[in-house]
């Protein structure tokens, strides 16, 4: 298995351009086979999450094309309604064409999940909220059957903000005969990219963005076009890499507004931030202060930066509290921080770090896409080598990110399966 070998103590300066959304492109590449038109869409980020939904549509029968950053995927016809177990339990964002093809093709099989590094994540207000829909659901033999001559509107209300449920019913509901009214929806620009996307092609939502979502369903959806939005949480994870090392980072191609949360904890950290139209510039002092942050949905905190924000913590002056509310156990990378020489103490779901001057690199291993996020920050910022282990979570959402880290001044490097490595 591949692994990234970095070694620290470099400040990290310069400009680096943030791709676009794994997590909005995901939604939006499998809302395409709501329509048979080709659909271009654009800033598509070459991760591997996003070469997995490709090939998820392929299965289901859709012809996709994706060189570079441009996707071209038309769905005229679906050979399967299937997706399968081998594609789903290595992303859990395949269930994102529940919504799509039980409301186009009247039946959908997903597989069922099942759970993850970073805990138990059900999928329960999926099925609820389709249920509410009409669609007939089971459950067997690890699979989700869902089934519905055509999905009528209602009035959905989810317990909890949940991201791709309310993307998976928005999309559902697009085609659905009458409105649908969805309460509590989550807010995330990515689910405003997808309505936008979405209404690019005739569908009619409103209120995106907002935690009522009023969609009045049509027949069928039109091709249409789209460039997806910048990666906020790649855009923070950059960001926090500059404060880390003490350097001084701009980030260009972003939306700052999207960033605000994450924003206001660097400057409460003790960074300058400078914002303009579409670039955050972060210049560190020598030492960052002990910051309290707290995960929420969105415009909260975001819990996909809670491990870049835990590894900043360990070398700031003081005491951190880091509260995930989220994700409860979204605590993988403390051990292995810890491996660094970080001082972090579990309390439940939340996380009490003690800053240290310095991390010592240390071989470490990743286990989901955010915590090797945490590892290689902790790693650029520590003295001598870190060796972060198991980097195809890391692949599933940052584009090229040893040739990023680079250009900024990061000595890092991938070292192939079975290659030798250095002493450290
Ligand atoms: C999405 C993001 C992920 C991010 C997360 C939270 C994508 C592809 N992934 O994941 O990167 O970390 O949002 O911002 O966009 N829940 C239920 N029942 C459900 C669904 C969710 O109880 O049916 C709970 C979850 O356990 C969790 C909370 O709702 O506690 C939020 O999860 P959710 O927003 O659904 O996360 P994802 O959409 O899976």
């Amino acid at each position: 298995m591949d692994k990234i070998v970095i070694t620290g103590g470099q400040r990290l300066c310069g400009e680096v351009r943030i791709s676009g959304a794994k997590n909005a492109a995901l939604p939006i590449l499998a809302s395409t086979i709501l329509g048979g038109g080709e659909c271009v869409i654009t800033n598509v980020p070459r991760v591997a999450d996003v070469l997995t939904m490709g090939k998820l549509l392929g299965i289901l029968g859709a012809s996709v094309s994706h060189e570079g950053n441009r996707a071209v995927i038309r769905a005229e016809v679906i050979h399967s309604t299937e997706a399968p177990y081998d594609l789903v339990k290595t992303m859990r964002a395949s269930v994102l064409v529940l919504g799509p093809l039980v409301a186009r093709w009247g039946e959908a099989k997903v597989s069922l999940p099942g759970g993850c590094a970073i805990g138990s994540r059900p999928v329960n207000l999926h099925l609820a909220g389709l249920e509410k829909l009409g669609a007939d659901i089971s459950i067997e033999h690890g699979y989700i059957t869902a089934k519905a001559k055509r999905l009528k509107g209602a009035r959905i209300y989810c317990d909890t903000p949940t991201v791709t449920g309310t993307e998976n019913l928005m999309m559902a509901a697009s085609l659905a005969e009458g409105t649908t009214v969805i309460e509590n929806a989550a807010k995330e620009p990515e689910i405003t990219d997808l309505a936008n996307f979405l209404i690019k092609r005739g569908a009619r939502i409103e209120g995106a963005g907002t935690d009522v979502l009023t969609i009045d369903g049509v027949r069928e959806l039109q091709r249409g076009d789209h460039e997806v939005i910048p990666d906020r949480i790649e855009a923070g994870t950059y960001l926090a890499a500059g404060a880390m090392t003490r350097g001084d980072v701009t980030i260009t191609h972003c939306r700052p507004a999207h960033l605000e949360a994450v924003l206001m904890k660097l400057r409460e950290a003790g960074a300058e931030v400078q914002v303009e139209k579409e670039r955050v510039r972060v210049m560190a002092p020598d030492r960052l202060k002990g910051t309290d942050v707290r995960t929420l949905p969105f415009p909260g905190f975001p819990t996909d930066m809670q491990a870049q924000m835990v590894a900043l913590m360990t070398m700031a002056e003081g005491t951190s509290v880091v509260t995930e509310t989220v994700f409860e156990s979204r605590f993988m990378h403390v051990e292995e921080l810890r491996r660094m020489g970080a001082d972090i103490r579990v309390e439940g779901n939340r996380l009490v770090v003690a800053g240290r001057p310095g991390l010592t690199g240390a071989p470490v291993m990743a286990s989901d896409l955010r915590a090797s996020a945490g590892l290689i920050i902790a790693g650029l910022a520590a003295s001598g080598v870190t060796e972060v282990q198991r980097v195809y979570h890391l692949d599933r959402g940052y584009e090229r990110i040893e040739e990023k880290l680079r250009a900024l001044g990061a000595t890092i490097e991938r070292r192939k399966a079975g290659a030798a490595t250095t002493g450290r």
